[in-house]
C-alpha cells in the first residue's frame, strides 16, 4: 500500500492536517473552498515535487506562514519509507528516510502517482507534452534505462537547437546527429512497445465507460514512419537551420484520439473528452500495476463534474474495482457513492479534515460521523 500516513503543514489553507489514508478508495468530501483539492495537491507535491495547479511555489505557502511541509509514510511489502518535502520561500528540501535528496525523481520512485484533475482533458487535448507524458511516466517507472536516455536525448537536442539558433558552422550544428538519432530510435522503440499495450487496455476501458461509438487511439512517433531518424535529420537540415530548431524526433511524438459515432467522426463533448482521458489514465495505471506488481496512488479531483449520473456510476464502479490507493474528492458523499463499504471517508471543513467513517471496519456506519478531529 503506498501511503499509510500523510501530514501537511502550512500548505495553502491547511495549517496542520494529519490523516491515515485507507489502502483503497479514500473519498474526501466538503463544500467549495473547504480544501479538498488542496489535500490532493499536497499529496501530488509529495510524490512528484510539483503542484498540478501552479508553478509558483510561494503561492502554496499558507498566508502568514513562511514555509510549508508535506510528509508521508509509504509502505511497500515489508519496507516502510518516510518521504518529505519542505519549501521555505527560497528553496525546496526533499528527504527520504532522513537523508536529503537531490531532485524529485526519488520521490516519484517511492510514490508512483497519477492524477485525474478537472483540467486534465483540456491539457491533454491542448498539449502534446501532456500526451507524450502519459507514455513517458510509465516508461520512467517500468524501464530503468528510459529516463537516463531521455535526459541525454534532451541534452543533445538542446545543444543542437542552440547551435542552430546561433548559426554555428554546420560541422558544429550537426555534430550530434548520429547520437541524437540513435537515442531517438531507442526511445521510440520503448514508446511503441508500451503504446501497443496501452492501446489494448485503453480500448477496453473506454468501451466500458462510453459504451457508444468507435474509439481510436494512434501513436505518431515524431518523424516519418518510412524513414530512419538519421536520414530525416539529414534531409531536413536546411529547414532546421532556417527555423532554428529540430523538427523531427521523439520530442515531437504524439497521441491521436478519435471517436466515431454512427460512422461519423464526432467533435467530442466535454463529458466524452473527460471519459476518454479517464480511460487513458486508468489504462496507464492498470498496466503499471500489472508490469511492476506495485500499487500506485491515484488522485481523482472532482471526477464526477460534467458527468451524468450513469457515467459517474460507471467511473465509480471502475475505480472501486482497482486494487490501488485512490484519493477522490466530491462535494457530497452521495455524488460519488461506492457500492461496497471498503472505503474510507474524510470530510473537510474549515481546513480541518475529519475521518467520517472507515467502512473497512464493519462496526462503523457510513452515516454516523466518527469525528476524530485531526487539526
Ligand atoms: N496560500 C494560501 N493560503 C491560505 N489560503 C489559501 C492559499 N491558497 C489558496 N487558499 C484558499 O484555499 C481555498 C481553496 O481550497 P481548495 O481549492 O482546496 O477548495 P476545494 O474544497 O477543492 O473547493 P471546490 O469544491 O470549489 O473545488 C480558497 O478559499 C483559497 O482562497
Ligand atoms: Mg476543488
Amino acid at each position: 500500500m503506498p501511503l499509510t500516513h500523510l501530514e501537511i503543514q502550512n500548505f495553502r489553507l491547511l495549517k496542520k492536517v494529519v490523516i491515515e489514508p485507507g489502502a483503497k478508495l479514500n473519498v474526501i468530501t466538503g463544500w467549495n473552498a473547504a480544501g479538498k483539492t488542496t489535500l490532493l495537491e499536497a499529496t501530488h507535491v509529495l510524490a512528484t515535487g510539483r503542484s498540478f495547479r501552479t508553478k509558483r511555489w510561494s503561492e502554496l505557502i499558507r498566508h502568514g506562514a513562511d514555509s510549508l511541509m508535506v510528509h508521508g509514510i509509504v509502505v511497500e511489502g515489508d519496507q516502510e519509507h518516510r518521504v518529505g518535502l519542505a519549501f521555505d520561500g527560497r528553496g525546496r528540501t526533499i528527504r527520504v528516510d532522513g537523508s536529503a535528496m537531490k531532485g524529485a525523481a526519488v520521490l516519484a520512485r517511492h510514490v508512483p502517482l497519477l492524477a485525474i484533475t478537472p483540467e486534465l482533458h483540456f491539457e491533454f487535448l491542448r498539449s502534446g507534452r501532456h500526451r507524450r507524458g502519459l507514455l513517458d511516466w510509465w516508461l520512467f517507472h517500468v524501464e530503468p534505462d528510459f529516463y537516463p536516455k531521455w535526459l541525454r536525448y534532451q541534452r543533445l537536442l538542446g545543444q543542437r537547437n542552440a547551435a542552430l539558433r546561433c548559426s554555428s558552422p554546420p560541422a558544429v550544428q550537426f555534430l550530434w546527429d548520429e547520437d541524437l538519432a540513435a537515442l531517438g530510435e531507442d526511445l521510440d522503440h520503448s514508446r511503441q512497445n508500451f503504446f501497443r499495450q496501452l492501446r489494448e487496455e485503453f480500448l477496453q476501458t473506454a468501451g466500458t465507460l462510453l459504451q457508444r461509438g468507435a474509439v481510436s487511439l494512434r501513436f505518431l512517433r515524431g518523424w516519418e514512419d518510412s524513414e530512419p531518424l538519421l536520414a530525416q535529420l539529414q534531409r531536413t537540415r536546411a529547414s532546421d537551420q532556417r527555423r532554428g530548431f529540430t523538427q523531427s524526433g521523439p520530442h515531437l511524438a504524439d497521441l491521436r484520439l478519435d471517436l466515431d459515432m454512427d460512422g461519423i467522426r464526432t467533435q467530442l463533448s466535454h463529458g466524452q473528452q473527460k471519459l476518454l482521458v479517464i480511460a487513458l489514465r486508468l489504462a496507464q495505471l492498470r498496466l503499471f500495476m500489472a508490469k511492476t506488481g506495485r500499487r500506485c496512488v491515484l488522485l481523482a479531483d472532482d471526477i464526477g463534474a460534467e458527468l451524468d449520473r450513469i457515467h459517474r456510476q460507471r467511473v465509480c464502479d471502475v475505480l472501486e474495482a482497482l486494487e490501488t490507493q485512490i484519493f477522490l474528492t466530491a462535494m457530497e458523499a452521495r455524488d460519488f457513492a461506492p457500492r461496497s463499504r471498503a472505503h474510507s471517508m474524510f470530510h473537510v471543513e474549515q481546513s480541518c479534515i475529519n475521518s467520517v467513517s472507515s467502512s473497512s471496519s464493519t462496526s462503523k456506519k457510513s452515516d454516523l460521523p466518527d469525528v476524530e478531529m485531526l487539526k
